[in-house]
């Protein structure tokens, strides 16, 4: 068993941070001093390391160049009150991690890796974090296959590695989405659910195509009949009608579990406000906003947060939230981001101090 003494630590000589703005980022963008890479062979998990950010080094064999054995995390921590540094639910995104490996065939990684190589690795970097407004530190683990061969087959060598990047806000501006009716991004039995690189990658197609008609991202429906909602762009989505909140039920395996989106179903539960887990159909919501009780729709993610949805298109029609008549969601942001940094109570839970 790997112990968070057994992480070996090698420091930089000097900080890149001195040259960086760090309330001025863009998300993504840049990464700390510091990694952590660990190796499993033969059945274990070995080599677990701290280490100055630098590139890697692979055979172009590689197995998930060509296959596509990848999953990853998004996970944020934040600068608070007192300039604590407190990671936001980083064991829920433990197991999410855990249930993406077996769905990709691949090894789960124990706890003490994934949650010590964290903590350690923010505390050294910690003066990296920003505490400007919508900034934060994402963290971001990921596992890839690394056996040099080219059969088709579950590799039997992967890399676990986590890097950091000071980052501000996912999305500045409220989005304009429209429905789309003719990609599909998840499947019932497919890999909806988990984490892995594909996902995001056989979404890019239909973004650029809905970036091109004027849309920011797409409103993800079912494969069969293209009515079924499930997620926006990369993030699950709430509808607010006629006072209950609706997302789209887990049920089918075709979405991704997020964190923020059961953070928020607790913070609405808090507030009274109804929550229904449920299939949601695009003509309802057509429906609802005819009879003017569609009141609000956003997206929830790790990078984002919550995302206001200020334009909904489908076929014809066009469906516009004034973003200065919004309630639910913006409330949700704040009561996000105050227990966040630390300015109102933690009563779940969810932050780790590091
Ligand atoms: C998240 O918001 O958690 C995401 O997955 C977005 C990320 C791929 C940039």
């Amino acid at each position: 068993m790997i112990e968070a003494a057994d992480i070996q630590i090698t420091k930089v000589e000097t900080s890149k941070l001195k040259d960086l703005e760090l309330n001025n980022v863009p998300f993504g963008k840049y990464f700390t001093d510091h990694m952590l890479e660990a190796d499993f062979e033969n059945g274990e998990w070995k080599n677990v390391e701290i280490k100055p950010y630098q590139p890697l080094l692979f055979q172009p064999s590689l197995a998930v160049f060509h296959y596509g054995q990848a999953i990853f995390e998004g996970i944020k921590a934040y600068r608070g009150k007192n300039n604590k540094v407190a990671i936001f639910r980083p064991f829920d995104n433990y197991r999410r991690f855990n249930l993406s490996a077996l769905r990709m065939n691949m090894p789960e990684i124990p706890e003490e890796i994934f949650i010590q190589g964290i903590k350690q690795l923010v505390k050294l970097d910690e003066k990296w974090v920003p505490d400007g407004k919508d900034h934060a530190l994402y963290i971001r683990p990921f596992m890839i296959s690394t056996d040099p061969v080219l059969g088709v087959k579950p590799s039997s060598t992967y890399k676990f590695l986590i890097i950091l990047s000071p980052s501000g806000p996912y999305y500045s501006r409220p989005m304009k989405i429209a429905v789309e009716e003719k990609y599909t991004r998840a499947a019932p039995g497919g890999v909806g659910y988990s984490k892995n690189a594909g996902n995001y990658g056989g979404s890019m197609l239909a973004a650029t195509k809905a970036k091109e008609e004027g849309y920011d991202q797409v409103l993800w429906t079912d494969p069969f009949e293209h009515k079924w909602l499930q997620e926006v762009g990369m993030m699950n989505v709430f509808f607010i009608i006629d006072g209950k909140a609706i997302t789209p039920s887990l049920d089918q395996g075709t979405i991704l579990a997020g964190i923020t989106r059961d953070s928020v179903i607790d913070l609405l539960q808090e507030m009274n406000i109804p929550v229904e887990e449920r299939h949601i159909n695009i003509d309802e919501i057509i429906q609802a906003h005819d009879k003017g009780t569609l009141q609000e729709v956003f997206g929830t993610g790790t990078a984002a947060t919550i995302a206001l949805v200020s334009d909904l298109k489908y076929r014809d029609i066009n469906m516009h939230f004034d973003i200065n008549n919004l309630k639910i969601a913006p409330s949700l942001k704040k009561q996000l981001i105050e227990i966040k940094e630390g300015r109102s109570e933690d009563k779940f839970g969810w932050m780790e101090y590091v």
